[in-house]
């Protein structure tokens, strides 16, 4: 699979006059490679050139950490400067257009600058991010695994009375249940209640969850590096005529978003169906974000769906749906599931109940 992608790139490199491509730790090498390393002060860097063989440098203490054979190895020591290696190399092969990472600290950007003269820069992204945002029947179906175990996680936040939990311990309880049902890691978790599910990227805090509050969760973690992504809204105890009405509105824009996809369309009309249907119940204004996002191995990338985006969705293109009302200092209501275009139209990749669920 792996050296498929690596050639890919190397074709789309030769196609575009692009003579080597530097990546750092980060999703695009985790895509090329399998190596999932976290960035830091000691360069993981792999170098792809279009007309030779891929590299990895790695420092010499996490060599042991590569476990593919077929990927070749630059190990670097402590005394040792990497950028220095792959600039040398670099002026070895006579390159005159690189593909940089858009996930590369900028030092080690600013040290090659300093040491390759007069050759063009253009950010990796253009040579990957098309290959990424067609998913592959494999990457679905390790997507759909990682719905599945978001939607069971929300099965059991269900059977929980959340009265008297801090927002924080419920969101360990998530990570636990997260972790428990099969997720490889916690990629992001939100407990938002009350006031605070006004705020749609709020951090869990100290607040106490009681009755009367509106409760939003958004979860996900990766299954074979690719991450779930799902948002439900709970009220503990009766929810009043306004939190029923919001959440209808947002539940049903959720639904007309999901309709509206079908490969050729442009990814503004998801995001107008969504918008329109929040605008004509006087709720828009309280909408201040976008109705999607692409996921994959990121939890963020392309596409976005975004009220101006001409893009044109595909079969194979995977995003969330995720339209939200917050009305300032009182309560908000966000659904999101993920889906993935089809020939016909899209298909949920989570299938936990939408409905509002009063704990
Ligand atoms: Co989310
Ligand atoms: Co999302």
């Amino acid at each position: 699979m792996y050296r498929n992608r690596i050639e890919r790139a190397q074709q789309i490199m030769r196609e575009r006059g692009v003579d080597a491509l530097i990546l750092g730790p980060g999703s695009d090498l985790l895509y090329l490679t399998g190596y999932n390393i976290h960035s830091s002060e000691r360069l993981t860097a792999l170098l792809v050139f279009a007309h030779a063989d891929h590299r990895l440098y790695i420092p010499e203490l996490e060599a042991s950490r590569v476990t593919d054979p077929s990927l070749s190895l630059v190990i670097w020591k402590e005394s040792e400067s990497p950028t220095k290696l792959i600039s040398e190399e670099l002026a070895a092969k006579g390159v005159q257009t690189i593909a940089v990472g858009d996930q590369l600290w900028s030092i080690f950007l600013l040290t090659l600058q300093e040491d390759i003269k007069h050759v063009r820069w253009i950010p990796a992204s253009t040579i990957l991010a098309p290959m990424r945002l067609i998913k592959t029947a494999e990457e679905v179906e390790f997507m759909k695994r990682a719905g599945k175990v978001a939607d069971r996680v929300w099965e059991r936040i269900l059977t929980i009375d959340p009265r008297g939990l801090t927002e924080r311990k419920m969101a360990q309880i998530v990570s636990d249940l997260l972790l428990e049902e099969g997720a490889e890691d916690i990629a992001f978790n939100i407990v938002a209640s009350g006031p605070n599910s006004a705020s749609p990227h709020h951090s869990p805090s100290s607040r106490t969850i009681s009755e009367g509050d509106m409760v939003i969760f958004d979860y996900g973690g990766p299954l074979m590096g690719y991450n779930s992504d799902i948002t439900r809204t709970l009220h503990v105890g009766r929810a009043d005529e306004e939190e029923l009405k919001v959440y209808k509105a947002v539940k049903e824009a959720q639904q007309l978003a999901f309709l509206a996809v079908k490969p050729g369309i442009p990814a503004r009309e998801v995001d107008r169906a969504a918008r329109d249907h929040l605008g004509s119940l006087g709720l828009d204004k309280f909408f201040i974000h976008r109705t999607g996002h692409g996921l994959g191995l990121d939890v963020h990338e392309p596409p976005y769906i975004t009220p101006d985006s001409d893009l044109q969705l595909q079969e194979g293109m995977v995003f969330s749906i995720e339209p939200g009302v917050y009305i300032p200092g009182k309560f908000g209501v966000r659904i999101e599931d993920i889906v993935v275009v089809t020939q016909q139209g899209a298909e949920r990749l989570n299938l936990a109940t939408r409905e509002l669920i009063e704990v």
